[in-house]
């Protein structure tokens, strides 16, 4: 969950270093840290300059400490062992070794004994500066150089990581390892880079090599070498990443997530991009070729937002495919022994491709001869990559923590594989087929119509934001986007909130209404409508204040309500990609009326690389 990047060559590397950790700053910003080494003057000793608190504190102590040099590696950290403090900061260096790494060595605690017992001495609390005392003991020991020294080490630790390591000794060499996190090379011309993202040299280049579970490369000036833990020899051919950078700025909006919000007509318009067969009334699932009458049964894994979205797809499917669906907590599903095998169909989703709960629980399906499929919105990420398909959402880079667009392209990339499954599998007659797919055409317009409204919706925010607590009802589809908004609100506004599905209200969150509780009735026009409606008189008469989210054109609701807003009419099964406009911005105008790192709230990282 942290954010890592080298740089090698002739510029000074310190201002590559911060803009490179800026990009990175979503993955983890309790701390920040660079060590640079100046090799254009004989021998040298990297200056270590890193502090805690967010980037900006590094960059001031950077003006009081310059760091000059024209190799060095940079971290942001997102404690997990060891609390974040200046201490704790990464890079750490021992002897001449500095090294940066994301992730977590599971057998730190024996391999620390062991160390110590042999006259280690440890600065930190952390389980990374074990890895630094092991690099520098294998050159004392005789390895001939840096990348056989990380080559060995890497033998003796066990857990998910992606390191970056640099020696006073060998000062052309960067050397990095992957193992469950990401790293990706970048290219240029007498220089490269290492980073946990492309986002992050996106800015100094386009042309990239992703690294592979259990490879390390050495990088210097002139050129990469790519092996496995062993030695072997790997060779590709880079890659072109097609991204603007100005992509992944904040392009006006007070924060990432309002730029996010607003960006959402056009994730979900690039995600339907080629992916619709007009013709045929059908959809092209960039070539995945699923046996599609064999499957017995789909399970879905994820965790967070893509569990909601996963959720969603379950009611998709079952609506338009008729496949039975499960959906599962990735975190749940891997310890449970799951009864799980040929004939079901697992689909893991993931925003980021690196949930290592998610990862996990996709080995454990594979071990028991489960088919995978991913849906992720990060190009060669490792969930897709351990995955037997993988389907992209085109959202683009998501840089606030709480995923907004990342989340409804998910929901499309549902729809899609709904009407892919039910076309296959005979259950979705091709009228109804076309219906939806001309439903999907029309989404982009109405999304804008909804994002549209946020002049109310920041009206009912300065209403409500003063409530202690919020509660959200939904049925059917409605429901996960109930659980995604209460998710999303107690995520940025830091206030307790509770999706329920509408029915099961009367089983106990009814004890909470009084006339101090806003509850968001999600009731837009279909079959749980009146049921949906009778939940909310529930609400009234407890004195409870409802904000209703119905469809244009409901003259009924506004006699139900204190509060409506009204998103436009589409077919049910794609409703919810409407109906959790208004309450990401509820809860976004709600956060920004409190004055809460929007994008940063606390505790929560972009991407959890741990369990
Ligand atoms: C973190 C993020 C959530 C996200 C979850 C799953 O907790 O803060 O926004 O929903 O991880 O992430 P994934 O990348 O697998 O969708």
């Amino acid at each position: 969950m942290c954010g890592i990047i080298g740089y090698i060559g002739s510029r000074q590397a310190t201002p590559i270093l911060i803009g490179g950790l800026r990009k990175l700053e979503y993955r983890g910003y309790d701390s920040a840290g660079v060590s640079v080494l100046d090799p254009t003057s004989g021998p040298s000793t990297s200056r270590v300059v890193r502090c805690r608190g967010k980037l900006s504190a590094l960059e001031d102590k950077l003006t009081r400490e310059p760091a000059p040099g024209t190799v060095g590696i940079g971290h942001t950290r997102w404690a997990t062992h060891g609390r974040p403090s200046d201490e704790n900061s990464h890079p750490h260096k021992v002897g001449p070794i500095s090294i940066i790494h994301n992730g977590i060595i599971e057998n730190h605690l024996a391999l620390r004994a062991e160390l110590a017992a042999a006259g280690a001495k440890f600065s930190s609390e952390t389980d990374t500066e074990i890895f630094a005392h092991l690099v520098e003991r294998a050159l004392i020991g005789g390895a001939p150089d840096l990348t056989t020294a990380v080559r060995r080490s890497l033998a003796r630790v066990r857990g998910s990581f992606a390191f970056v390591v640099m020696s006073d000794r060998e000062p052309g060499t960067l050397v990095a390892a992957k193992n469950s996190s990401p790293l990706v090379v970048g290219l240029g011309d007498g220089e490269n880079y290492v980073a946990s993202d492309v986002t992050a040299i996106l800015s100094e280049t386009r042309k990239v090599l992703f690294i592979d579970e259990g490879e390390m490369v050495t990088v210097t000036r002139a050129g990469v070498t790519i092996t496995d833990f062993e030695g072997n020899l790997h060779t590709r051919e880079p890659k072109v990443i097609t991204w603007s950078a100005v992509q992944a700025e904040k392009g006006g909006f007070k924060h990432y997530m309002l730029k996010e919000i607003h960006e959402q007509p056009r994730a979900v318009a690039d995600t339907l991009v080629g992916r619709l067969d007009l013709e045929h009334d059908d959809v092209v699932f960039d070539g995945i070729e699923l046996d599609v009458k064999k499957i017995k049964r789909i399970i879905f894994i994820a965790c967070g937002t893509s569990y909601h979205a996963s959720m969603v797809g379950e009611f998709m499917i079952e609506s338009l495919a008729r496949i039975p669906v499960e959906v599962d907590l990735a975190s749940e599903f891997r310890y449970r022994d799951p009864i799980v095998g040929p004939g079901d169909l697992v689909v893991a989703v993931s925003q980021s491709g690196e949930t290592l709960d998610t990862m996990e629980a996709i080995r454990e399906a594979k071990r028991k001869g489960a088919q995978i499929l991913a849906i992720s919105n990060v190009l060669e990420a490792s969930i897709p990559r351990l995955a037997d398909h993988a389907f992209y959402t085109h959202a683009g880079p998501e840089i606030g923590v709480a995923s907004t667009k990342a989340f409804t392209t998910q929901l499309v990339a549902m729809a899609l594989f709904a009407i892919y499954l039910g076309r296959r599998g005979g259950a979705l007659t091709r009228e109804r087929a076309r219906e939806v797919i001309a439903e999907l055409v029309q989404l982009p317009v109405k999304m804008r119509d909804v994002v549209e409204t946020a002049g109310q919706i920041q009206s009912l925010a300065r209403r409500y934001g003063a409530a202690n607590g919020f509660l959200f009802l939904g049925r059917g589809a409605q429901y996960p986007i109930a659980l995604e908004g209460a998710l999303k609100l107690k995520e940025i506004s830091y206030i307790h909130a509770e999706g329920y599905a509408a029915g099961e209200m009367k089983h106990g969150p009814i004890a909470l209404i009084d006339e101090h509780l806003p509850v968001v009735v999600l009731v837009p026009r279909g079959p749980y409508y009146e049921k949906a409606i009778s939940n909310l008189e529930e609400v009234r008469a407890r004195q409870g204040k409802v904000i209703a989210v119905a469809t244009k054109g409901d003259n009924e609701i506004g006699g139900h309500a204190d509060d409506v807003i009204l998103v436009p009419d589409t077919a049910i099964e794609l409703q919810p990609i409407l109906t959790v406009l208004p309450l990401q911005m509820l809860s976004y105008y709600v956060a920004d009326f409190k004055g809460t790192d929007i994008d940063q709230p606390r505790n929560l990282a972009k991407s959890v690389t741990v369990e």
